[in-house]
């Protein structure tokens, strides 16, 4: 049975089926991606949003996607599929500081239920290691390594750091971390930019599939520097508003567009459970027609 419905496909026509059958169910559907652009990985990104664009309640405790989607089932297991078809994962520092010290950026991580599921997809079918690479994002190099993501057998991370945030890493003790690599690159008054990162990754780690998951400081500017080609928005039917001098960030923070250069989206897929709706988003070039 179906965690969500779909109610529009656009993304159809294809010889054969990209998922297995399992997930097809779960998904009612199926999941292709175009093939990846020149010299830089294809980058997808997943967020949750409330009905007023608020994607964080910075409550400690409650910082994170899953009280925005209300720890909807359906939104965790999209998140995990998401992660088992990318070669690696990418967040900026605060997300990876405003979840839980044992979170983790791996598919069953999200929604266990489907752990096998998602191991027979990446190994099986995408011919995968069994996790994506897991991407820090931190000018600073600030990180608490006693997380779990730090620490777990089989999950490799990679920091991409400036070569003030490397030192501040080694001091802390990084360096002997076997799983973590660190990455420093030249970076404009501490700002990596996108367009360094993302042939960093296609070229030394082999990832043609990049996965953004957030949060809106680093995600705005993918958008402004033309590197997001995806999105998959979950939209949760709740209003958490917010004040003038506001701390809760929407889908995009730091950045702002004029209406002549802002990104238009195609989308490509609607599904439903309950009260929730689940989309697809892809980049275009040109305005819908009408706008
Ligand atoms: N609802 C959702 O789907 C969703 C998804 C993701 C995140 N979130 C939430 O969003 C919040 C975090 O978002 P955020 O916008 O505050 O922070 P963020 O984008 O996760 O992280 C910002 C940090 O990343 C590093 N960074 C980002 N861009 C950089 C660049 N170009 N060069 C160098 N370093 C860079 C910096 O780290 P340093 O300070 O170390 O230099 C910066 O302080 C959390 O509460 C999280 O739970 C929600």
């Amino acid at each position: 049975m179906g965690l969500v419905r779909t109610i529009i496909d656009r993304d159809q026509g294809y010889a054969e089926s990209a998922l297995p059958q399992g997930l097809r169910e779960l998904y009612d559907g199926d999941l292709h991606f175009p093939a990846t652009p020149a010299q830089r990985p294809f980058v997808i990104a997943n967020f949750v949003s409330t009905l007023d664009g608020v994607v964080s309640y910075k409550i400690k405790g409650h910082a994170g996607g899953a009280t925005i989607s209300g720890f909807d089932p359906a939104d965790r297991f999209i998140m995990g599929l998401l992660r088992a078809s990318a070669d690696a994962v990418m967040v900026g520092a605060r997300t990876v500081h405003d979840v839980s010290p044992k979170g983790l950026w791996i598919p069953e991580y999200t929604y266990p239920d489907a752990k096998h599921l998602y191991t027979e997809y990446r190994v099986k079918v995408l011919h995968k290691p069994e996790f994506p690479l897991v991407v820090i994002v931190s000018g600073s190099g600030r990180l608490e390594l006693e997380r779990a993501i730090f620490r777990t057998p089989g999950v490799h991370t990679v920091v991409i750091t400036t070569s003030a945030g490397r030192d501040e890493l080694a001091r802390a003790g990084a360096t002997k971390l076997p799983s973590v690599q660190i990455k420093a690159v030249d970076a404009t008054g501490g700002s990596i930019a996108p367009l360094v990162v993302l042939p960093l990754l296609y070229l030394q780690f082999g990832v043609r599939m990049l996965l953004h998951e957030g949060g809106p400081t680093l995600f705005g500017q993918f958008l402004a520097a033309d590197a997001v080609d995806e999105l998959f928005m979950t939209l949760s039917p709740q209003i958490a508003g917010r004040k003038a001098d506001a701390i809760r960030p929407a889908l995009v923070q730091g950045v702002e567009f004029v209406p002549d250069c802002a990104p238009w989206f195609q989308l490509l897929s609607v599904k439903q459970k309950a009260e929730h709706l689940y989309l697809r988003y892809r980049r275009t070039e040109s305005r819908p027609s009408g706008a």
